[in-house]
């Protein structure tokens, strides 16, 4: 098959697609491309999360059960086995990258590129999703898919197109979202953008997998450290006693040359703590050099949890109180507002270490009712007036809607508010 009929199967959505990785990433683009017409193989690692999905159940919190029931009956499979993966023609990829040990992990991506290849045709396309550095795609992906097909790589389409889905924004979706497409040829690239184009209102073509892979890295680098900035000044304007809220949003009504970003207890999720340091793992292992900015950023954000933990134990002395055997209520398990995402989130370390000092710690988080992990799990509480009220300190780490400032302002004897929530509320505590 050559790029014109590939490109033709795609626009008449004759395609077979398979999304390698069901999770925050994955299952989003394989519930549009089924909205658009797709029949649509979930393939995914994990046997629970393949019954969950068969069952209706949803778990990412994008993603309604209503949508998946309705995909579920209108070309989507789920399943665990790679046999699913046969006659496929487009294929993206969206399993995880993590670090390990500091270092990228890719072996979620040299497997996923192994199945694939097992099962892949001359003419078949297959599209990196997952976030890693330049590189990835053509060095490491497309060695993989050739060695383990037997197919020669001008036989089949490579690219890389980087997500850029923003969990709980309502108003920035898959659909509406730019989407960065790329390919590792020209007519690679055709049919990347072809397929895309059939699932966003606009993709934006780059000129090579590697600048598409850096593309993500430069947006979420830019707000890793962005972040620290304001991280790192909150800290000394309180030294100074400035208002830094304040300065923030007086700053933000400049029309031009300013980007708002807020302070906060650290940075959490799948991407801000981990695609930084791809970026400079790339830079320092290829260039020899250190990516200062990164480490500086990495430095400030890492730090903060700590932060949060003295500030907390200092309001607690003023009190006459000591951190040990204090109840110490956290607002927000999430590493963000509006999410149940709680991967790499700063409340578990601002509670790792409040519980070292002996604190009583308490969680609240109305989009994770109930956590897996289970000494957490023990410690979740509703969000009501009578915790609010049996806490020595409640710790407001995520803005969550749910979390009414006139409630807490009203319940609280003592809040240390980390996300300026209560602005603009009387209430007894300190900003961070
Ligand atoms: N979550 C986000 O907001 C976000 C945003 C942009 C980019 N990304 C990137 O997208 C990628 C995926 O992230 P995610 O948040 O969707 O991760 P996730 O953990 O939610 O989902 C990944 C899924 O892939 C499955 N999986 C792992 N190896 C597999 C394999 N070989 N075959 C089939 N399934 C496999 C896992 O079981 C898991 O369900 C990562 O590189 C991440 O950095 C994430």
């Amino acid at each position: 098959m050559n790029a014109d009929e590939a490109i033709q199967k795609i626009n008449d959505r004759t395609a077979k697609v398979v999304v390698v990785g069901q999770g925050y990433v994955g299952l989003p683009v394989a519930m549009r491309a089924v909205e658009v017409g797709f029949c649509v193989v979930g393939f995914e690692a994990s046997v629970e999360r393949v019954e969950s999905l068969l069952a209706g159940e949803s778990y990412v919190g994008d993603i309604s059960d209503d949508e998946l029931t309705r995909a579920l009956h209108g070309g989507y499979t789920p399943t665990a086995d790679p046999a699913g993966l046969e006659g496929f023609d487009v294929a993206v990829i969206s399993v995880p990258t993590p670090l390990r040990d500091g270092l990228p992990d890719l072996s979620y991506i040299e497997h996923a590129g192994r199945d694939l290849a097992a099962h892949m045709r001359p003419g078949a396309c297959v599209i990196l999703e997952s976030t890693t550095y330049p590189g990835t795609t053509t060095e490491l992906l497309g060695p993989i898919l050739a060695d383990a097909s037997g197919l020669a790589e001008h036989e089949f389409f490579l690219g890389y197109s980087p997500e850029r889905i923003d969990p709980g924004n309502p108003t920035h979706g898959l659909v509406n979202t730019p989407k960065v497409v790329s390919g590792s040829t020209p007519t690679g690239l055709g049919v990347v953008d072809a397929f895309f184009a059939m699932l966003v209102d606009q993709t934006v073509p780059v000129g090579s997998c590697a600048e598409a892979e850096l593309v993500k890295l430069l947006e979420n680098t830019f707000r890793h450290v962005n972040i620290a900035l304001v991280n790192e000044l909150a800290m000394f304007a309180r030294d100074l006693d400035v208002d830094v809220w304040r300065a923030i949003d007086a700053a933000a009504t400049k029309p031009f040359g300013y980007m708002k970003f807020t302070p906060g207890p650290g940075v959490g999720g799948h991407c801000l703590p981990i695609d930084p340091s791809y970026l400079a793992w790339r830079v320092k292992q290829h260039l020899g050099h250190t990516f200062r900015f990164v480490e500086l950023a990495n430095d400030v954000n890492e730090h903060m949890p700590d932060y949060v933990h003295d500030r907390v134990t200092a309001m607690l002395n003023r009190e006459r109180k000591a951190v040990n055997g204090s109840r110490v209520l956290l607002l927000g398990l999430a590493y963000k507002k509006a999410t149940s995402d709680w991967r790499e989130s700063p409340s578990v370390h601002v509670a790792a270490r409040l519980s070292a000092s002996g604190a009583d710690v308490r969680f609240c988080d109305p989009h994770i009712p109930d956590v897996n992990a289970l000494h957490l799990a023990d410690s979740m509480v509703p969000f009501s007036p009578e915790e609010l009220a049996a806490a020595d300190v409640v710790v407001v780490l995520v803005d969550h809607p749910e979390f009414d400032p006139a409630f807490i302002a009203e319940h609280a004897a003592l809040v240390f508010d980390t996300k300026n929530l209560l602005a603009g509320h009387e209430f007894t505590g300190e900003l961070l």
